[in-house]
């Protein structure tokens, strides 16, 4: 099974340049991120189909290539998988064969074991235990019945339930690759007598920029020369062009160790860009993307934000900021928990999913839900081709560049600086803020990332305590208001990418119990709102300080420039530039972030592509 896995295809070039497989490995390596189980990949030579895979990240097969070369063709497609089912080996990577035909999948066919039974019955072997392997079966009998590979895609994807992007190619046929996508992302790169497909555009940024995006159940053929779409019918489409706007050099390393660290180190740019063009001349916001009648907007009476884990925690941070400048009652909901507990939801509420990849099922699944209730949705997003915003009444798109490391970072940053442009605008439009306030607040937005510059530029003390804990077992995280979504981000950050055990919690809780954790050495992080905000903020979170370091705790506390009052109670301080309450999580966060990735190099663990993980997740 092929859950969330990164695919590529290529067709193009005469066989000899040996181009389709460096092009698709090439692709392979920009899409590891949404999975590290196993690869594989097939080319389409003279002699008919060649094929390797192994079990283990992307470095395997590489490695497996250069020992046993593979045939040169035209055509060649590629997979890197995370399970879902079926152990991570090699008989289970993909690409699955079935006589001249080889396929490759993202998502999970639902229906599988009835249709093995049914295979098994007549007579069909099978050498793995995935659900693929019944697709490159059917697939390969449609075939025969056809002698088109289309034709028989199309015959055999009405037969699937379940999610899937799916690629196939046939001996027969040197220099196709047909494609199908069913609730999985897929999406085309046009080139000059050379076509693509990838799970994003990742995948060809650095080959070409012009791409099409895909419908839900389309089934796409590719040539050197052609592009051909249609409905699982067989009905043309229309397929809709757009223009990656990522510079492909934002998807290398650039030098740093990590992608992480070069996230990290993107992050000024990344809020600089998204708030780029978004006012006009007389500072009015002009979200032109947000074509949802302006009707519409003025009768919102509630929001629900739907995502998954950072993103869920940018609408979190969000939330206080609508709420206060717009006067709508917000509420922010885990998208797979939104989906299934019967939400009250109706015209007048307006639904913003939050996703980096614009794919994470759960959050797609909350959207339709929404829509099927006569929401209004609006995507914030950073990946262009992405199926959220496709489905989405409106998007307003990040511009935080592609995010390879699975931890996500300056996509966080762009989230929060795009939700917050989302609350002025509905600020603007209903009234709720005078323009000069909304300007002010746009403003003081702009001079963020020149703050973030200053927290990059003064990183190094929380790196040195980092390597220092190393070994420690447990971190915990406090904040209040906007800092206690911080906390639970920086808890997050640390799980996943350290494997330490790591909690967030609204510092105001402390008493209602998580304070019975606290013993001599423990380490907590504070996240404390600004001394000049709401007094009473403040000092509140102060006393929490005081009553953990009573307690024995090890007190790191980010706090502003010249919060004189934190000191005396802190065991370390990491400064953050002086900024407005509502702003302040754009700055706090980046020593937690810094803190766990430090803390993981100090580990050795793999930083961009921690244990059991993948970028997005594409399944329920
Ligand atoms: O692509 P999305 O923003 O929808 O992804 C949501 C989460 O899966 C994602 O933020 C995840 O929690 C990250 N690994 C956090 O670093």
């Amino acid at each position: 099974m092929g859950g969330m896995c990164g695919i590529v295809g290529y067709v193009g070039s005469p066989p000899a340049s040996g181009r389709p497989l460096e092009v698709v490995i090439e692709g392979l390596r920009r899409l590891e991120y949404r999975g590290y189980d196993s690869a594989g990949v097939v080319v389409v030579t003279p002699e008919g189909l060649e094929s390797t895979k192994k079990a283990g990240k992307l470095a395997n097969l590489v490695e497996a290539l250069e020992a046993a070369p593979l045939g040169l063709g035209t055509a060649a497609i590629g997979h890197t998988r995370w399970a879902t089912h079926g152990a991570p080996n090699d008989t289970n990577a993909h690409p699955h064969r079935s006589g001249r035909t080889a396929v490759i999948h993202n998502g999970i066919v639902e229906n599988f074991a009835t249709l093995k039974a049914e295979l098994l019955a007549e007579g069909v072997e099978f050498a793995s235990e995935t659900d693929t392997e019944v697709v490159a079966h059917l697939l390969d009998r449609a075939y025969d019945a056809t002698g088109d590979l289309t034709s028989a895609m199309r015959q055999v994807v009405r037969r699937l339930d379940g999610t899937f992007t799916l690629l196939a190619v046939h001996a027969h046929h040197p220099d196709t690759v047909v494609g199908a996508r069913h609730d999985s992302p897929l999406v085309v790169g046009l080139g000059e007598g050379e076509n693509f497909l990838g799970s994003d555009v990742a995948a060809f940024i650095a080959r070409t920029r012009q791409a099409l995006e895909l419908g839900q159940d389309e089934v796409v053929t590719i040539t050197p020369t052609s592009v051909r779409v249609t409905d699982f019918d067989g009905k043309p489409v229309q397929a809709r062009p757009f223009t990656v706007d990522w510079d492909a050099s934002a998807a290398e390393k650039g030098g740093f160790r990590s992608f992480m660290d070069k996230e990290i180190a993107d992050e000024p740019k990344a809020v600089a860009d998204t708030l780029l063009g978004r006012t006009d001349a007389d500072g009015q916001l002009v979200l032109d993307e947000i074509r949802i009648e302006e009707s519409v907007l003025r009768a919102v009476n509630k929001i629900v934000v739907v995502a998954c884990g950072t993103a869920a925690y940018a609408g979190h941070v969000a939330k206080y900021a609508i709420e206060h400048w717009c006067r709508i009652p917000v509420e922010v909901e885990l998208a797979h928990e939104f989906r299934y507990r019967d939400p009250v939801v109706d015209e007048r509420t307006l639904v913003v999913a939050v996703s980096q990849s614009g794919e994470t099922m759960d959050t797609l699944m909350a959207v339709r839900h929404a829509r099927e209730q006569g929401s209004t949705t609006l995507a914030i997003v950073n990946t262009h081709g992405s199926t959220i915003p496709r489905e989405s009444d409106a998007v307003l798109y990040t511009h935080a560049g592609p995010e390879v490391a699975v931890a996500s970072t300056k996509a966080f940053l762009a989230q929060i600086t795009a939700a917050y442009l989302v609350g002025l605008y509905l600020a603007q439009l209903r009234g709720t803020l005078f323009s000069d306030e909304i300007a002010s607040k746009l403003d003081e937005l702009r001079v963020m990332p020149d703050k973030l510059q200053t927290v990059l530029d003064r990183s190094e003390r929380v790196r040195e305590i980092a390597r220092w804990m190393a070994d420690t077992p447990t971190v915990l995280f406090l904040g209040r208001h906007v800092g206690y979504p911080v906390a639970m981000e920086g808890a997050l950050k640390l799980k996943e990418l350290a494997y330490i055990h790591a909690e967030g919690f609204a510092a105001g809780e402390l008493k209602h119990g998580p304070i019975a954790l606290i013993e001599p050495g423990q380490p907590v992080f504070v996240v404390v709102p600004s001394p000049r905000g709401r007094h009473s903020l403040h000092s509140k979170v102060v006393s929490n300080i005081q009553e953990i370091r009573a307690r024995g705790a090890r007190t790191l506390v980010i706090a502003e420039d010249g919060d004189e009052a934190v000191v005396p109670f802190a065991d370390e301080v990491f400064r953050v530039p002086r900024c407005p309450t509502l702003l302040a999580p754009l700055l706090t966060v980046v020593p937690l972030q810094v803190f766990a990735c430090e803390l993981a190099h100090a580990k050795g663990l793999d930083v961009d592509q921690p244990r059991n993980l993948a970028k997005s997740v594409t399944v329920e």
